[in-house]
C-alpha cells in the first residue's frame, strides 16, 4: 500500500508530479488560454464582483490560503484577507452579503473550519470550499467548490494536499482575472508556467541525495529558522511546520525582512537557517539577509535557482531548483523542505506518518 516507499509521507511527496497533473486535468485549457473550474462556474461572476475575499483555514491549509492571498491580489486585484478559522469564528467577524469566504480543508472535517463556514453562511456570505475528501462535511455545506483531487493523504503531515490546494488557488486567481485584470495572452503565459511545474518537481525529487546530506548534517539541531519573502513567505512557514510536527525540532518561519526585528537575536553557531532565495524581485534583499546570518556564524542552507553558482560562496548547503516565474515558485520550493523534514525526522527515529499528539483530522476545537 505504500507503493515500495518506507512511509506514506515519502510516497505522498513523490506522488506530487502525478497529483499536480490530475489537479490541472480538464481545468487548464492551454489552447484557449483559459481556465475551466466546473465546480464554481455558476458563482464566478459573484466572486469576480466581490468587494473582498476572506480565506479561512487551519494549519497547512492556512498556509496555502496565504499563498492564495498573494496570487489573487496579484492576478485578480481583489483584496483578500486570510484568517485562522479558529480566530475568525470567535471574534464576531465583519462579514455579510457581498463578501466571499473561501474555506480550505484537506479532510473537509476540521471543526474550526466547519464552524467558520457555518458562521459565514449565517451572515449571508457566498462560501466556496476547497477540499480533498469528496463528500466531506465542508464540501457538502458550501455553496460551491473545487476538489483538490490529490487522492487519500494518509501521512499526518500534509504534502500533496498542500501543493494541490495551491494549484487550485492559482487557477482560481487566473479565472478571476479573465476579462478583467489580465489579457488572455498573459493568462496563457501563467498557465504554461503552471503546466511546466510537474516535470520540474520530478527534477527536484531526483535530488533526494543532496537533501539527505543536509539532513545528516542538521538532524541533531534543536532549532531551525526558515526565511522567505513574497510568494515564498508562506512556504517558509510551511517548511517550519513540517519540521516541527514530525521531527519535534523547534522551528520558526518568518518573512526574511522581519529577521532583524527579533529572530536575529537567536542566531549563533548552533542555528541552521533555511533561506528560500530563488531569483525574483527580492533576490538581492535576501542575499543581504544571508550575509547577516553568516556574520553571526549561523549555518546557511539555501534553496536557489538553477545556474546560481555564486550563491555557494554564501551558503553551507545549496539545493538548486529549476527556474520558474515567481507565482509558481511556491510549488517548487516547498518540495525540498518537505523532503528535508522527512529525512531529518527519520534520522531522529521519529514516527513520521503518525507523529505524537497529532491527529490527521482535527474534529474537536
Ligand atoms: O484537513 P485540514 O486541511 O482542514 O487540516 C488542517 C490542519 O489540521 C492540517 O493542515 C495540519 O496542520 C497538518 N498536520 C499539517 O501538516
Amino acid at each position: 500500500e505504500k507503493g515500495g516507499f518506507e512511509h506514506f509521507m515519502l510516497k505522498e511527496i513523490f506522488e506530487q508530479p502525478g497529483v499536480m497533473r490530475d489537479v490541472m486535468r480538464g481545468r487548464v485549457r492551454l489552447e484557449e488560454n483559459r481556465v475551466r473550474l466546473g465546480g464554481i462556474e455558476d458563482y464566478l461572476d459573484t466572486i469576480r464582483g466581490a468587494e473582498r475575499i476572506v480565506i479561512c483555514a487551519c494549519g497547512t491549509s492556512w498556509h496555502a490560503g496565504l499563498i492564495g492571498e498573494y496570487l489573487i491580489e496579484e492576478f485578480a486585484r481583489i483584496p483578500v484577507e486570510v484568517d485562522y478559522a479558529s480566530e475568525f469564528r470567535y471574534r464576531n467577524p465583519i462579514i455579510g452579503r457581498g463578501d466571499v469566504v473561501i474555506v480550505i480543508s484537506q479532510s473537509g472535517e476540521t471543526a474550526d473550519t466547519l464552524a467558520a463556514l457555518r458562521l459565514a453562511m449565517q451572515k449571508g456570505a457566498t462560501v466556496i470550499g476547497i477540499c480533498n475528501v469528496v463528500g466531506s462535511t465542508i464540501a457538502r455545506e458550501t455553496h460551491c467548490g473545487m476538489y483538490t483531487h490529490a487522492g487519500p493523504e494518509i501521512g499526518v503531515a500534509s504534502t500533496k494536499a498542500f501543493t494541490a490546494q495551491v494549484i487550485v488557488l492559482y487557477l482560481l486567481a487566473l479565472a478571476l482575472s479573465e476579462g478583467r485584470t489580465l489579457p488572455d495572452h498573459e493568462i496563457g503565459l501563467y498557465l504554461r508556467e503552471l503546466a511546466a511545474v510537474p516535470e520540474k518537481v520530478e527534477r527536484i525529487l531526483a535530488q533526494n541525495d543532496v537533501v539527505m546530506e543536509i539532513a545528516q548534517a542538521y538532524h541533531q539541531s534543536r532549532n531551525c529558522l526558515y526565511l522567505g519573502r513574497g510568494f515564498n513567505f508562506p512556504v517558509a512557514l510551511e517548511g517550519a511546520l513540517k519540521l516541527k510536527e514530525i521531527s519535534y525540532i523547534h522551528a520558526e518561519g518568518y518573512p526574511a525582512a522581519e529577521m532583524k526585528h527579533g529572530p536575529i537575536a537567536l542566531i549563533d553557531e548552533d542555528m541552521p537557517v533555511v533561506f528560500i532565495a530563488t531569483r525574483d524581485t527580492t533576490y538581492t534583499k535576501i542575499l543581504s539577509n544571508i550575509e547577516e546570518v553568516r556574520s553571526r556564524k549561523g549555518h546557511v542552507i539555501v534553496i536557489a535557482s538553477d545556474g546560481d553558482e555564486d550563491i555557494r560562496r554564501l551558503a553551507d548547503h545549496v539545493i538548486h531548483i529549476p527556474s520558474a516565474a515567481g507565482p509558481v515558485t511556491p510549488l517548487l520550493n516547498v518540495i525540498p523542505l518537505q523532503m528535508l523534514s522527512y529525512h531529518i525526522a527519520t534520522l531522529r527515529g521519529c514516527n513520521v506518518d503518525r507523529p505524537r499528539n497529532l491527529a490527521k483530522s482535527v474534529t474537536v476545537e
